[in-house]
């Protein structure tokens, strides 16, 4: 039989629907799937890695377009081979030098990716698409990018607001951590607003400004932590009370008033005791005149 045989009208449904079947056989060597992974990829930031992407039948690709998105910047492909070319003019700049096909693998129909120095930028949904000049067939992939950041950097500001100002930063997050302030109990404390900021390579910094008051540990945290990649680093500094000594208002002019007042003290008996002083020298004056007087109308 032929494909030409679905010409053929008969009054059975049956055979009809068969020879339908027999003409969709045929043309079956046009047609291919595109398969990939079902469940997200997590790769770890610095690190390289391959998404898979493949034919079913394994066909050979050579002839074919294959096309990678990311479809958040859908209209500039991360990779793209045309006619036996990769056509990288158009190419998304955040993947420029980082992505490459396996030409090896191309005549089997494997067109995995393979993306170096996993980024921030590189979490997304990607698409994996090939087109023959009779069919195409696309795998969407989700990935998904992990980088634990820097060990939190706590910095002195001084005195603030009747207490010591601190400042904790920590970079290099994916995605987005969040930044808490601990007392040494583990109480979070009341801070300024997080400040976030992401770089060009789409990893973030958090910072946030505190305002402290003496305890009797005087150790405080800044814990950074990040629930879905399930990380956290933290930092516990030891603030001197000496440093809290000048914070505190009462304090501060305890410390310049008593100095004051020893001064003031010390200054006025000073000034009693000379002036007493100089009286005593005037009376004995006095009396030296007064006996030499007396010594003159005795003779
Ligand atoms: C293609 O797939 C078939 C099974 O589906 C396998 O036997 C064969 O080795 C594969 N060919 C290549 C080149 O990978
Ligand atoms: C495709 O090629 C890559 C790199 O060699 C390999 O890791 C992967 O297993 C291959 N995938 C298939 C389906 O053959």
């Amino acid at each position: 039989m032929s494909p030409s045989g679905i010409m053929v009208t008969g009054p059975d449904s049956l055979y009809v629907t068969l020879l339908i079947l027999l003409h969709s056989l045929t043309s079956v060597s046009a047609k291919f799937e595109v398969l990939g992974p079902t469940e997200p990829i997590v790769a770890v930031a610095g690190d390289d890695i391959i998404l898979p992407c493949y034919l079913k039948p394994n066909i050979s690709v050579e002839d074919m377009t294959v096309d990678w998105r990311n479809l958040d910047f859908v209209n500039y492909p991360v990779y793209l081979y045309q006619n036996g070319k990769n056509i990288l003019e158009d190419q998304n700049p955040f993947y420029r030098g980082r992505t490459s096909l396996f030409k090896e693998e191309l005549w089997r129909g494997n067109t995995s990716l393979k993306l170096t120095r996993v980024q921030g930028t590189d979490e997304g949904h990607y698409e994996c698409l090939i087109k023959s000049q009779s069919w195409y067939d696309d795998v969407e992939i989700q990935v998904h990018v992990k980088a634990v950041g820097s060990r939190p950097v706590v910095s002195i500001e001084g005195h603030r607001e009747g207490g010591m100002g601190l400042v904790c930063q920590s970079e290099g997050w994916h995605p987005e951590p969040d930044l808490v302030w601990l007392d040494s109990k583990g109480v979070s404390l009341s801070a300024g607003p997080p400040e976030k900021h992401r770089d060009l390579k789409g990893f973030y910094t958090v910072k946030q400004h505190v305002i402290v008051q003496e305890t009797d540990t005087n150790l405080f945290t800044c814990r950074v932590q990040q629930r879905r990649i399930k990380e956290e680093v933290e930092t516990e500094v030891h603030i001197p009370s000496e440093l809290f000594d000048y914070a505190t208002p009462w304090k501060l002019s305890f410390l310049v008033l008593f100095p004051l007042g020893v001064i003031t003290v010390i200054g006025l008996a000073l000034t009693v005791y000379w002036i007493h002083k100089k009286k005593g020298a005037k009376i004995d004056q006095l009396i030296q005149h007064q006996e030499q007087q007396k010594s003159v109308l005795g003779k």
